[in-house]
């Protein structure tokens, strides 16, 4: 394939193209940009114009000449601060295509911290876009630069073309800017890249691989039903780069904008239609340590309430109260976990949110049941949706006109549109009543039937079943092609930007399935620039709304995510499809939200759209246990897909769900650690992980994305090909052990390795870890009130570490805890507790299980106490020690002799 790309280049000669020798002499190819571009068009900007077909590469066809464009040149260079501030200016003429560019531009390069370069391109004359920090946050520059960087920059001399680079310490080049063009509504920028770098991240899109392949990546949040790689419900312009030998750094485009990130072998280049070049550069160098830096800028993740990490039921289309209620029975028979019930938009009356179906779903069975589930430790979350329905009479509607906060149409008006309930309006989050709007109808739905426990936030890109706006039920959603745009370029217009990015890979219409680029928002922000901040904005009023209501941390789970979201709301993947592929690339799909800083996160267990089938779900409940939000749900008209379905599946399930549940205290801690301000000992930031994040020094983990890592300690490798009977896994260097035997599987690592594939998950623990945990039990709740105990297994050298937080896993303020480490060094466990301490009812600590223990001891002392409970298995070398009755929350020491 590659050697016939090699030759339809080259076949290309200058005298076939009419092209200079520019085009042919050029080494790399930068992206010139594309307007549904021909050759014409092309060569009109001063671009080469070269098609590759095939191109698996993505070459771009329109590409810049050799050589710095001289758009911009440095005007004038002033120090300051923290760094520097370069003034360009441009002398060319108004592009036919674009306009006027803005000129003079400004370039501000500030030192923020010893890890983090901001660098930002903006208009100092006209105040452009740019997101507001109360919605998605932007750290403010502190008063003096750090005493070193991670970083070094260049920038041109006063009088040159300008560009710029930044440099890991070392000298390997990070990111070599050049091209910049800024217009109104068309800015670009491309970076150099090593040939087949490692770059991850830039969402949402499913796609079927974690390691992006080169291609162009669309950023315009969108309902679609999930096809791969086009633009998705949500936006994150943030990618990681990994270079051998395991230095990671991060960048972040902080714009809210529709673009294309157009991802070459060589190169990736951003065609933004607004907003600012608004850049963060996190150094890392693990990749971890990236994302806790860049968490730093967007918001550190909510910390769920405890029982949000339960098992999660759902589906659209339970009919009435009687299926809820068969369904939780079902589990309570089947003695498979449950935390949370749902309910679909099934339970409202004509999908009119915060209603209730006065038949099927009546309120004098409704409370009972909802009642119920909180006696019995469970939870009840509903969703609800943006669409407001525009009809006189309906509370939320009638308040919202009163109160004034919906969106508005291009003329002043309620701007509608269609969604489940028909024609319907959409609350403004910009709107400074728009919070008190959502949280009032939240709260009368509480009085006037009952108290729900969560939100599950749908059809938030805004979703819209006629393009753009309509007043008639008639009206549907059609794809349109975008408009063309009008050459010579016309002057700002939202709807027919100059630049048409790739939305849904065929340029079509920006207004398609949702509301018009033209609608208004409160203070006259226009849907063009806020279009992909819906999602965020509505996941912070909601969790607003509840925490102010309940007092307590809720679950709030968004369909649509903006960096930022993650420290308000969780996330699901949206309408996947019940076959073999969407079970994997859920994997990639749920690690890049880790990266997104969105750690709760998982897919559609058993798949939405479609009829699973017994092996496919048994093998997905498996998987989905270990989803950081863990929850099944079903497309209307599907067959039924709960687990006690099938006995194969319920057994798969409880196993599956029963390990889940035992190792909740390790789960919660490790949201707790990316929840909480950094420890500079501990980098952690990520619940799941890529493998590449903990084994970064080694390149066999970089494109590995049918196994990941839950924490530091635990290797998961699900089954993902029907009628599996082996699989082929990666063990990264190390002690790994078997999870269900305890046995050693390799004391090396660094291997592949063929594993026959029985009823279970293959699961290994890391040697070198501690890991905290508690029986499992039907619900959280419940595991909870089990004793602890510590699964500790040793590493070559006989060391491992390991960490627990503790709360009561509800409150706000989170002032009463505790947080242990654990630490083995020789043959001595110790516990050292710090934190304020916790007031809550705590386990005690039952049982310790050591894995690599090398000899059977004779004695074993708890705080200096013999304790005569302990056996020794000399077939796996594990030691276990039980009745043991310690304090969690007081230190303690356990030795073996
Ligand atoms: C679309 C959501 O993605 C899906 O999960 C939900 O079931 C339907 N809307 C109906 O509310």
């Amino acid at each position: 394939m590659m050697i016939f790309v090699v030759a339809v280049v080259l076949c290309l000669s200058p005298q076939v193209w009419g092209l200079s020798d520019d085009c042919q002499s050029s080494l790399q190819k930068l992206d010139c940009g594309y307007v549904g571009i021909n050759q014409t068009q092309c060569e009109a900007k001063n671009c080469c114009w070269v098609p590759v077909d095939p191109n698996p590469n993505n070459v771009p066809w329109c590409f810049h000449k050799t050589g710095p464009i001289p758009h911009y040149t440095v005007d004038d260079i002033e120090k300051t601060a923290l760094g520097v501030k370069i003034t360009l200016k441009t002398n060319a003429s108004d592009s036919p295509t674009y306009g006027t560019p803005v000129n003079p531009l400004v370039v501000e390069i500030s030192e923020q911290t010893e890890s983090r370069l901001h660098i930002k391109i903006y208009d100092p004359n006209n105040k452009r876009w740019e997101i507001p920090t109360s919605f998605s946050p932007a750290p403010s520059d502190p008063s003096t630069s750090p005493s070193s960087t991670l970083y070094t920059y260049k920038y041109p001399d006063k009088g040159s073309d300008f560009s710029f680079s930044i440099m890991r310490d070392g000298g390997d080049v990070l990111f070599d800017a050049s091209n910049l063009q800024f217009f109104d509504q068309y800015l670009t920028l491309s970076t150099k890249l090593p040939a087949s770098s490692n770059v991850y991240g830039i969402g949402e899109h499913v796609t079927p691989y974690l390691k992006l392949q080169p291609r162009t990546y669309t950023l315009w949040n969108f309902d679609t039903a999930t096809p791969e790689l086009l633009n998705l419900y949500g936006s994150h312009p943030f990618y990681l780069d990994l270079r051998p030998p395991g230095n990671a750094h991060g960048v972040y485009l902080r714009n809210s904008n529709g673009m294309d990130v157009v991802l070459a072998d060589d190169s990736l280049t951003y065609n933004v239609i607004g907003g600012v070049l608004d850049f963060y550069f996190f150094l890392g160098p693990k990749p971890e340590a990236v994302i806790q830096q860049y968490q730093e800028v967007i918001g550190r993740p909510h910390m769920p309430p405890y029982w949000a990490l339960g098992f999660h039921q759902c589906r659209y289309g339970y009919k009435n109260v009687e299926e809820l209620e068969a369904v939780v029975a079902g589990y309570k028979s089947s003695q498979i976990p449950l935390d949370t019930m749902w309910s679909d938009i099934d339970y409202m009356d004509q999908y009119k949110d915060f209603t209730l179906d006065p038949d099927n779903y009546a309120l004098d069975k409704m409370k009972p049941f909802v009642d119920s589930l909180h006696q019995n430790g469970q939870q009840y979350v509903h969703i609800i949706d943006p669409g407001i329905k525009a009809q006189q009479g309906y509370d939320p509607y009638d308040k919202g006109i009163q109160m004034d906060v919906f969106i508005k149409d291009s003329k002043g008006k309620p701007l509608t549109g269609k969604v489940w309930p028909g024609i319907t309006t959409f609350p403004d989050f910009f709107h400074p009543k728009a919070n008190q709007y959502w949280e009032n109808n939240i709260q009368s739905f509480r009085t006037n039937y009952f108290p729900v426990d969560g939100l599950w936030i749908d059809m938030n890109e805004i979703s819209n079943f006629c393009n753009g706006e309509c007043s008639s039920e008639d009206d549907s959603a059609t794809i349109q092609q975008a408009p063309k745009p009008t050459i010579p370029y016309n002057g700002f217009d939202p709807n027919s930007p100059p630049y048409q990015i790739d939305n849904q890979g065929n340029r079509v219409a920006l207004n398609v399935k949702t509301i018009s680029t033209d609608a208004v928002h409160y203070g006259g922000v226009l849907e063009y620039n806020t279009h992909n901040l819906f999602g965020l904005t509505e996941s912070i009023a909601t969790n607003l709304a509840l925490e102010d209501i309940r007092k307590a941390r809720s679950l709030v789970i968004s369909r649509s995510t903006f960096p930022g979201s993650g420290s308000h709301a969780g996330h699901w993947t949206g309408d996947n499809h019940a076959d073999w592929e969407n079970i994997y690339t859920s994997i990639p799909d749920v690690l890049n939200f880790q990266m997104f800083g969105i750690p709760l996160i998982g897919a559609d267990i058993c798949g939405f759209a479609g009829s699973t089938n017994e092996e496919l779900c048994g093998r997905w409940m498996q998987l989905g246990a270990f989803y950081p939000f863990s929850r099944n749900h079903n497309a209307i008209g599907d067959d039924p897909q709960e687990p006690y379905r099938w006995s194969s599946v319920a057994n798969k399930s409880r196993v599956a769900l029963g390990i889940r549940y035992s190792i909740l205290p390790y789960y919660y801690t490790l949201f707790y650690k990316a929840h909480r301000d950094p420890d500079p000992k501990d980098p952690a930031a990520v619940v799941l992980r890529p493998l590449f994040f903990d084994f970064s020094d080694d390149s066999n983990t970089y494109e590995i994305d049918k196994q990941f890592m839950v924490g530091g300690s635990l290797l998961i490798s699900p089954i993902l090909k029907q009628g599996a009977s082996t699989i082929q896994i990666y063990i990264p260097s190390g002690v790994w052990y078997d999870w269900y035997s305890w046995q050693v599987v390799t004391d090396e690592g660094k291997m592949s390795k063929s594993l026959s594939v029985g009823d279970d998950i293959p699961i290994h623990i890391r040697g070198g870890s501690i890991i905290p945990m508690h029986q499992p039990a039907m619900t959280t709740a419940a595991s909870r009130k089990t004793p602890f105990s510590l699964l500790v297994a040793l590493d070559s050298s006989g060391s491992a570490t390991g960490d627990l937080f503790c709360d009561d896993g509800n409150s706000l303020d989170m002032k009463s805890y505790l947080f242990v480490d654990y630490s083995v060094d020789g043959k001595e466990l110790k516990a050292t507790v710090s934190g304020p301490g916790y007031s809550g009812s705590l386990s005690s600590l039952d049982a310790v299980n050591i894995l690599g223990v090398g000899t059977k001891p004779n004695s074993v002392m708890l705080n200096g106490q013999a304790v005569s409970s302990f056996t020794y298995d000399d077939s796996n070398k594990s030691l276990k020690i039980t009745s043991l009755n310690a304090d969690m929350s007081k230190d303690f020491t356990i030795k073996w002799m």
